[in-house]
């Protein structure tokens, strides 16, 4: 029969950013085909119960690490996506502190090889916008990116953070594209500073990591590069926003009509300084956990708007890289992006927050903030079939040795969660059912850059840029 689908899925409660029903979704040719009544739904050739279920938009984690091509003992662009698909999550933003750094097209193209190969998800790649690869914007926009990625301090991959004469002239080339510009905004002048005075006085214990890096890192590296995109009219997204004192520079900037967005992860809402004496080594990540009244004013700028998304910063290492006693010797970061959505949903069914609420911050901001808004990020008719089915009422306990990671070490080792995503599907086929990779589906993960469309870009003070200036014979 013509009008036959793939998949209808029955018994389910839909949520959206602003309700949830029981309906009936009927999927063909990786589509949402129709949501409605059970009795209104086309024949199927395959149906799924998920009675007592929650169907939500599949999560879009903005900020992983999957070290492929270079680390494999941390990660691979297999075990990292196939984590994805265990946390309900269906698309992500791999970032490109590889080996190579990913700031040329060639390196670019080959990432690409391998991601399209491995990936049980769908994703896109960020390429590095540092002071040596301005003169590649456009080959690798053409290559094939979801926006570029620059560091304003130094973390793992040691990748050279650009004076703030290089970040300008960045933003000035980037602005033009349209594309996104994702910020790690710690201004890294400081804290390397701080960081030799404490190496030199001889502290070497977990919380000394802390210090380092108080807010202050932060938020001047906020304020900064809100001025700079505010100049350019170059878009921004402020990754993994840790404290409460940036959430003033992000708020102004925004009250000024500057295109900057903001994301905040797991370990900033829910760990805090008491967690380093347990977790020693496990917990440094950059930018550090922070003191706990940092928490609630993190929640409340996701309730109110001024943080959009909450994504993980997933840095998967080798336990024997966690582990080191000197904390300076420490890898930074530990694997998030199986565990977001049941460590968000824990916290909604304590109250904190509404399933709608969760489902804005994880899929629809995500998806409008980077341009594959409505194809993904949400469940409606004509739509990629990317859902999350979850169990809001199982309680569970987190163990690292179970996950999918190679990076079986975290500071979630040992925590209760009372959500679970139960099947997976990306595009409408099955990737994790019934708790069980779906190993056929491997390679079947495609580049999301293609499906992009950003709003116009808004260039700002172009007759200053350094190639007006530079172009120009006499004034
Ligand atoms: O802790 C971190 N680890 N922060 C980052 O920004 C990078 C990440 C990594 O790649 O390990
Ligand atoms: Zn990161």
């Amino acid at each position: 029969m013509s009008d036959t689908v793939d998949l209808v899925i029955n018994g389910g409660t839909i949520v959206s950013p602003d309700s949830r029903y029981s309906a009936s979704i009927a999927i063909k040719d990786g589509l949402i085909h129709a949501i409605g009544a059970p009795e209104a739904m086309p024949p199927a050739r395959q149906t799924l119960d998920a009675s007592g279920l929650y169907i939500l938009p599949g999560a879009i984690d903005v900020h992983v690490h999957f070290r492929d091509p270079g680390y494999p003992q941390k990660e691979d662009f297999a075990s990292g996506t196939a984590a994805a698909a265990f946390g309900g999550v269906t698309t992500v933003f791999d970032m490109p502190n590889t080996l190579p750094t990913i700031d040329t097209p060639e390196a670019l193209a080959d990432k690409h090889t391998i991601a399209s190969s491995k990936a049980y998800v769908d994703y896109g790649l960020y390429a590095v916008l540092g002071e040596d690869s301005i003169e590649h914007v456009p080959g690798l926009i053409e290559g094939g990116i979801i926006g570029f990625k620059l560091y304003m301090g130094n973390t793992f991959g040691r990748i050279p953070s650009p004076t703030t004469g290089a970040m300008l002239e960045a933003f000035e080339v980037v602005a033009p594209t349209g594309k996104r510009i994702s910020l790690h905004a710690e201004t890294n002048s400081i804290m390397e500073r701080r960081e030799s005075r404490l190496r030199a006085s001889g502290r070497t214990e977990a919380i000394a990591h802390l210090d380092a890096r108080p807010a202050v890192v932060a938020v001047e590296a906020v304020a900064r590069a809100a001025i700079l995109a505010e100049w350019t009219g170059a878009r921004i997204h402020v990754l993994h926003i840790s404290s409460a004192a940036e959430l003033r520079p992000l708020a102004e900037a925004k009250a000024r009509g500057v295109d900057i967005t903001g994301e905040t992860c797991p370990h900033y809402l829910l760990l805090s300084e008491h967690d380093y004496e347990t977790f020693g080594g496990v917990i440094r990540v950059n930018p550090p956990v922070r003191e706990a009244t940092n928490r609630q004013p993190l929640w409340d700028a996701l309730m109110d708007g001024t943080v959009d998304v909450i994504a993980t910063d997933h840095a998967p290492h080798a336990p024997e890289e966690k582990t080191r006693p000197d904390i300076w010797t420490v890898d930074c970061g530990f694997p998030g992006v199986e565990t977001q959505m049941p460590l968000m949903l824990t916290e909604v069914n304590r109250g904190r927050a509404t399933l709608e609420d969760y489902v804005r911050w994880s899929a629809e901001n995500p998806a409008k903030i980077w341009g594959l808004y409505p194809r993904k990020g949400t469940l409606t008719v004509g739509s990629d079939a990317d859902i999350a089915i979850v169990d809001i009422n199982r309680e569970w306990t987190i163990d690292d040795a179970k996950i999918q990671s190679r990076s079986k070490i975290s500071p979630w080792q040992g925590r209760k969660a009372t959500a679970l995503p139960i099947h997976t599907l990306v595009r409408g086929r099955f990737v994790m059912k019934d708790r069980v990779l779906q190993e056929d589906a491997r390679g079947s993960g495609r580049s999301v850059h293609a499906i992009q469309q950003m709003p116009p870009a808004t260039p700002r003070n172009t007759d200053t840029t350094m190639a007006a200036i530079t172009s120009r014979s006499e004034r």
